[in-house]
């Protein structure tokens, strides 16, 4: 196979060259050059979407049992490789090692997941009205499935959407984010050094346009997406146009976590912390406002301050780092300029590490894309565009109320968005309302609105998903359910009472 200095597609079993341009993969953290990717060609999503169709009649024809056991060697190989992987997942997109190998940890689970569930029972039995009758709900694979992935888990997600969907039977062509193609290059050198059969699995780098053509390609049947709110609408209205095409999209959110007055306050600052923090606030479910009782604000807010003051960012190979960098240059001009926006919103900042001083900067990382932490409180009523968009960085705002458990949640479904959530409280009527009205895909009580495994239904509510929700249940968007029904019985006989006697004109 060779592992070529200009990275390749992986396209029918075979790595190709491209005519056309090229594009880097840079490490976040110090500007340094990780490789040199071709950038597919139109034609060339053509033949990875032609090879996927071809392959799938023959796929489809093996067992679950039997497409599950190529499932079983990439989990070998993630478990096998995780440091190398979990190192080169922090290289790239710059979250800091323990993230990197928990990200790895993650997609091996979910490879563990899907490899699992082909040895167990499939569909129900059904009853039927009449007794000489079997009913079943059995599932069909869809076909070819393109795969649209993000930067911030480079691994995991790309098996959210790949695991379940090839064990299912589907063959699949995936592009990973273009912020990192490497990690996707070695993803598809297991998939190469495993044997996976010729056209199964198709790999393409690139950016949206690579995308796009997927999305827009008559022979793809579903397309899962996770990523931004704005390309994730864009697919599913393009894919709405045709009836025969399903699409599931993952997106962003303006997740809160709300801290009642029953609050714990170790926990709730603890899981604030995580929540906005980890990843450097760049997890589609991390937590951007931070909805907190007026009994215990003001003790909460000098707790939380003084964590965001002091919250180690750095190297992210250092395991004494929390925040690495965020993953690029774009990326650093739009949060600061969401900062700048809430500064002109009026709001109150009680922490701005914008920009950080050179002393926090570690030696050889004067080129990384450093962020520090930027808290502000403002007014939960105001229509602010700061606390409402999602601005995917470690930008936060306290929220003060007052009043109820009703009032809490009424701030944290003030939003457009509806992903994953989390109450602090010790008291159990306050987490029952929540749990019952909060509108979010994953809600959390007593801990971080982050950090969800992978046998959870992972998906969101309002502009947050379309209602297909990733890892465990992304069988119900690369399956189609048929209702199969036997007669046992001599004749026919129909359920509802429907009549089954043929008259004629001479009866
Ligand atoms: C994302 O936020 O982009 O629940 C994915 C979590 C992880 C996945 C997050 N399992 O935090």
């Amino acid at each position: 196979m060779g592992m070529p200095n200009l990275h390749q597609q992986y396209i029918d079993g075979e790595w190709t060259d491209s005519d056309g341009e090229t594009f880097t993969s840079e490490n976040p953290a110090t500007g340094d050059t990780l490789g040199e990717f071709q950038r597919a060609t139109t034609q060339e999503v053509n033949e990875a979407v032609a090879a996927a169709d071809n392959a799938f009649e023959e796929w489809r024809s093996l067992s679950r049992i039997d497409r599950a056991e190529y499932l079983w060697d990439i989990y070998h190989e993630l478990r096998d490789r995780h440091q190398e992987l979990g190192e080169a997942v922090t290289r790239e997109c710059g979250k800091e090692i323990s993230e990197g190998k928990a990200d790895v940890t993650e997609a091996w689970h979910m490879v563990e997941w899907a490899a699992g569930d082909a040895r167990h029972p499939k569909g129900d039995v059904v009853p039927s009205e009449i007794p000489a009758k079997d009913a079943y709900m059995r599932r069909n694979p869809r076909g070819v499935t393109a795969c649209i992935t993000p930067w911030n888990f480079p691994v995991a997600i790309p098996f959210w959407h790949m695991a379940v969907a090839l064990v299912e039977g589907n063959t699949v062509v995936w592009k990973p984010a273009e912020q990192t193609p490497l990690c996707g290059q070695i993803i598809a050198e297991m998939f190469d050094d495993i044997g996976v059969p010729d056209g199964v699995f198709n790999l393409l780098q690139g950016h949206g346009d690579a995308g796009a053509a997927m999305v827009e390609d008559d022979r793809v049947d579903t397309v899962l997406f996770t990523g931004s709110a704005e390309v994730g609408h864009q697919i599913a209205e393009t894919v709405a146009a045709d009836s025969s095409k399903r699409a599931a999209c993952e997106m962003g959110g303006k997740n809160a976590v709300v801290v009642t007055d029953e609050a714990d306050l170790d926990i709730a600052v603890h899981a604030a912390v995580m929540s906005s923090f980890k990843t450097t606030g760049q997890r589609c479910v991390s937590s951007e406002r931070l909805v907190v009782h007026t009994d215990v604000y003001d003790e909460f807010k000098q707790r939380f301050v003084e964590v965001a003051e002091r919250v180690a960012v750095g190297d992210p190979l250092d395991e004494s780092t929390f925040m690495g960098p965020l993953v690029e240059d774009a990326h650093v001009e739009k949060v600061t300029s969401y900062n700048d926006l809430a500064r002109t919103e009026a709001v109150d900042v009680l922490v701005d590490r914008t920009e950080l001083p050179d002393e926090e900067i570690p030696d050889g990382h004067e080129n990384g894309h450093w962020v520090g932490p930027f808290v502000y409180e403002a007014d939960p009523d105001e229509p602010l565009r700061c606390t409402h968009e999602e601005v995917f960085g470690p930008h936060v705002a306290l929220l003060e109320y007052e009043g109820d458990i009703e009032r809490a949640v009424e701030i944290q479904n003030d939003t457009d968005y509806g992903l994953a959530g989390a109450i602090v409280s010790e008291d159990y009527r306050q987490i029952n309302y929540y749990r019952d009205h909060a509108e979010v895909g994953l809600a959390y009580a007593n801990l971080p609105c982050i950090g969800a495994e992978v046998q959870l239904p992972f998906g969101g509510v309002k502009k947050s998903g379309n209602g297909y929700p990733s890892a465990r249940e992304v069988i119900e968007a690369v399956t189609d359910r048929t209702a199969w029904t036997v007669n046992n019985g001599e004749g026919i006989e129909m359920a509802q009472g429907l009549s089954a006697d043929i008259n004629t004109r001479d009866d």
